[in-house]
């Protein structure tokens, strides 16, 4: 069965612009998080309170959040990664954050400067202090189906991994395939994995990368589990600039097309989006690699 509805979690303002080789200007991001709010989007994934040297695409992100006018009803969540994160966050105003962990040891060591292990133990006081303070934190978990420096990622331990970040007290996990190599028989069997091990999947959402082209077929087969919370980008923009290999996200596009297909609820208006993502690439340089961009564009 598929779900009558679907919220989508846009990533396209961090995930998208986290990975861009030119920094894109503080007024080009606050009009593109206007112009997706405006196209209906209402989960707007908007910065990274990170560590500036580690992400400097991202570096504003104070004075993002200062500047943002904030649609009525949409949410703004930002990734934090450890308590200076959240200190920065919460000077901001913040009400929805996202923590972000790796399945792997060598994705830790990369992108947190930590280990598998260690992770845990920067996330816990975040998650805590936050949901104390009645912040929504959602858990990301990357490469759940593949890395580049381990290669396939075993079904346990990405289940063991997530449960952590569940048990921890995010509302959410959203399983990253950081590296876009992921099949739909492999999604279906981390599904079932988690089902099996006592995980909902009102509690699981998806996030893919389409390096390979499979980022639609791996959605499908996920709402097809009853999965219906699915992250993209408008444009398609995306990436981990601590991820070899990354591409971008599954595009927001590609997606609202499927889902109008499939009489799945979205709440996109999908020619301005589709106008959006123009208007980005024409600011980024390049064309989108969205194939409903290019049909519709
Ligand atoms: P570290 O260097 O180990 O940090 O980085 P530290 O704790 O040792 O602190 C060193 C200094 O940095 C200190 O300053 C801290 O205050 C400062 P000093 O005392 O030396 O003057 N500092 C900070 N400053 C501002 N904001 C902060 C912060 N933290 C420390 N938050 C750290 C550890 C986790 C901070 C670093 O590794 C980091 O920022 N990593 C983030 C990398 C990142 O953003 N990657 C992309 C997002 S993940 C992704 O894209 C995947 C996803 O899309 C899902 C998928 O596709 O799979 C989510
Ligand atoms: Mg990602």
């Amino acid at each position: 069965s598929l779900p009558a509805e679907v919220t989508i979690w846009e990533v396209g303002a961090r995930d998208g612009l986290q990975n861009e080789k030119e920094i894109v200007p503080l007024e080009v991001k606050l009009e593109f998080l206007r112009r997706l709010a405006d196209a209906g989007l209402v989960v707007l994934e908007a910065t990274s309170f990170v560590h500036p040297k580690w992400v400097p695409q991202l570096a504003d992100a104070t004075e993002l959040l200062a500047e943002l006018d904030q649609a009525p009803g949409a949410r703004y969540p930002v990734l934090v990664p450890n308590a200076r994160g959240l200190d920065r966050a919460l000077e901001s105003k913040v009400r929805d954050i996202a923590i972000f962990a790796s399945a792997t040891e060598t994705f830790a060591q990369r992108n947190l400067n930590s280990d598998l292990d260690g992770q845990f133990g920067m996330f816990e006081p975040v998650v805590s202090r936050a949901v104390g303070e009645d912040i929504a934190v959602r858990g990301y978990l990357s490469m759940c189906f593949g890395d580049p420096w381990e290669g396939p990622v075993p079904v346990e331990q990405v289940v063991a991994a997530g449960k952590r970040l569940l048990e921890m007290g995010c509302f959410q996990l959203s399983l990253g395939d950081t590296i876009g190599v992921a099949t739909p028989g492999h999604v279906e069997a981390l599904l079932r994995a988690f089902v099996a091990a006592g995980v909902g999947v009102d509690k699981l959402a998806v996030h893919f990368h389409d390096t390979y082209g499979q980022a639609l077929a791996n959605t499908y087969t996920a709402l097809r589990h009853g999965v219906s919370t699915v992250d993209s980008s408008a444009g398609g923009l995306g990436g981990c600039p601590y991820a070899k290999s990354a591409t971008g996200n599954l595009a927001t596009e590609d997606l609202v097309w499927m889902l109008e297909g499939l009489g799945i609820e979205h709440g996109v208006d999908l020619g301005a989006l589709v106008e959006t993502s123009r208007w980005m690439a024409e600011k980024l340089g390049r064309p989108s690699p969205s194939a409903v961009v290019k049909a519709m564009g």
